[in-house]
């Protein structure tokens, strides 16, 4: 998609169908005024012939003709100070009626003469909403190739900067999207380690660990999840390092289970069939990754991913086997469908012994917080409020809906093991599975400020604006906003 910044002038004398964002204070609105004034009150009339209130959700399209070289002039309502949802409602609208043949290039003015934040958004939103996948179809849907300028009193560099900060965000959680949608077959540990090589260059480098160098890191648990398969594991250590930036460094980890069958601990066949999407936590750290750096951010992070695929066969883990972590914590595994806590394990020690200023776990590590928080919340959990302060405010100024869960002290007990240090499951918890599997982590980040998002509740989406059905790039937004908005 290309976007573009343009007078309101040049937009009126242009062929481009006319978008105006508008709230209840439509009528006041100049742009409208002159609207009307060339088109003989056109708009106007089927705005009030339709009952448009400017309210969210309406829309009003009038075929122009007359002074008017547009083909279309259309009104879309907002709230008066739109939120990332509101605006994601009217990037999916653009979307729509970009999918016509008659609007293939659009003129929008957005509330506010649109201001860059709201571009960004908007800009944004509309690529996601047209996201598709079609690797595997046969005659793919074409999509129409669609340009937006956006209305603006000056194309100022504040503007640009925008649209090239919308393009890149957009392109990382399309990458994300990507890889969660990709089956588990043709995605395995490996597959998805040259993924991320892939994206190497620049200040961007990508080291990948095979098993035996991971035996020689003494990486226990990555090993014993991924032992049951005949697709080895893979750590994947990704570095963004511009010159510039202060010298330490933050960490995202992402728990990539290529797959989740389960394990010995077999999952039922139902709860298998979207189990290609339990690497969703590393598709989100891989795709910030990449947005990061095309963003060129003036900070350096570090990324790891584990990933391994939890198979069944005769050399799986068994329930009672006990493992030892990279830090020398041995862990006792009664349950193998409580695999992700354990690749973590690996990770998170890993990425505390470079010492950086935070970690940001995404996993997508229990079926329990979608009992918590539905569809549209994913749980954060933290040893820091401020860090988890932090990624909250990233995730409410992109839309993303994240709530903390506490990590209660009387929970500990139920993560020790009787013969072990501790064990992979805590059923006397009552019932608090993400608490206690945040609670499990915890032992692997030692003082280091962490925090830990698991977002199986949002991994997917069953489509509300701008996501449409399937991987919803969770996580990814937040991210890149969390380490634009940190300075240290
Ligand atoms: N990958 C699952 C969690 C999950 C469930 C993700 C539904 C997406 C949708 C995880 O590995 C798992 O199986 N967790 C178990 C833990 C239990 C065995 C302690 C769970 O939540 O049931
Ligand atoms: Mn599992
Ligand atoms: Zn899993």
């Amino acid at each position: 998609m290309k976007t573009g910044l343009v007078s309101a002038k040049r937009a009126l004398e242009g062929k481009s169908a006319i978008v105006v964002v508008v709230d209840r204070k439509w009528r006041q609105d100049s742009l409208v005024a002159e609207l009307d004034a060339r088109t003989g009150e056109a708009v106007t009339r089927e705005a009030k012939r339709l009952r448009f209130a400017g309210e969210a959700g309406q829309q009003v399209r009038v075929q122009t003709g007359s002074d008017l070289a547009a083909p279309l002039v259309i009104l879309i309502g907002a709230p008066p100070a739109p939120k990332p949802a509101d605006l994601w409602l009217v990037a999916d609208q653009l979307a729509q009626v970009g999918a016509s043949e008659r609007a293939r290039r659009l003129a929008v003015r957005l509330l506010g003469a649109s201001p860059p934040d709201a571009v960004a958004t908007v800009a944004e939103g509309v690529v996601l909403a047209r996201y598709r996948f079609d690797t595997y179809r046969t005659e793919p849907e074409p999509v129409l190739p669609l340009s937006i300028d956006f209305i603006v009193d000056a194309a100022t560099a504040e503007l640009r900067a925008a649209l090239e900060r919308a393009a890149a965000t957009a392109d990382a959680v399309c990458l994300t999207r990507d890889l969660v949608n990709t089956p588990a077959g043709d995605l395995t540990p490996a597959a998805l380690a040259d993924r991320a090589a892939e994206l190497a260059g620049g200040d961007l480098t990508v080291r990948i660990y095979e098993p035996k160098q991971l035996a020689k890191m003494n990486m226990g648990a990555i090993l014993a999840v991924g032992q049951g398969s005949s697709n080895p594991p893979r750590l994947i250590e990704m570095r963004y390092e511009p010159k510039q930036a202060p010298k330490q460094h933050f960490a995202l980890v992402g728990k990539g289970i290529t797959f989740d069958s389960g394990g010995l601990s077999l999952k039922p066949a139902a709860s298998m069939e979207l189990m290609k999407r339990d690497m969703g936590g590393s598709a989100t750290v891989i795709g910030a990754m990449a947005g990061i750096a095309a963003l060129g951010l003036p900070v350096r992070v570090r990324a790891y991913v584990a990933s391994a695929e939890n198979m069944p066969d005769g050399n799986a883990i068994r329930p009672g086997d006990v493992l030892r972590a990279r830090n020398g914590k041995s862990i006792e595994v009664l349950n193998t469908d409580a695999e992700g806590r354990l690749v973590l394990a690996d990770a998170l020690s890993y990425a505390t012994e470079a010492e950086p200023r935070g970690i940001l776990d995404f996993a997508t590590l229990t079926g329990a917080v979608r009992m918590a928080l539905g569809k549209r919340y994913a749980g954060i959990m933290g040893n820091d409020q401020q860090l988890v302060d932090s990624v909250l405010a990233a995730a409410a100024e992109c839309g993303e809906g994240l709530w903390q869960l506490p990590l209660v002290a009387e929970y500990r007990e139920h993560v020790v093991s009787n013969i072990a240090d501790i064990k992979n499951t805590a059923a006397g918890a009552g019932g608090a599975g993400t608490i206690t599997a945040a609670l499990f982590l915890e032992h692997f980040v030692g003082n280091t400020p962490w925090a830990h998002v698991d977002f199986s509740s949002t991994v997917m989406s069953d489509g509300y604006p701008c996501h449409p059905n399937g991987p919803s790039g969770f996580g990814v937004r937040t991210a890149i906003r969390l380490l634009e908005s940190s300075e240290t």
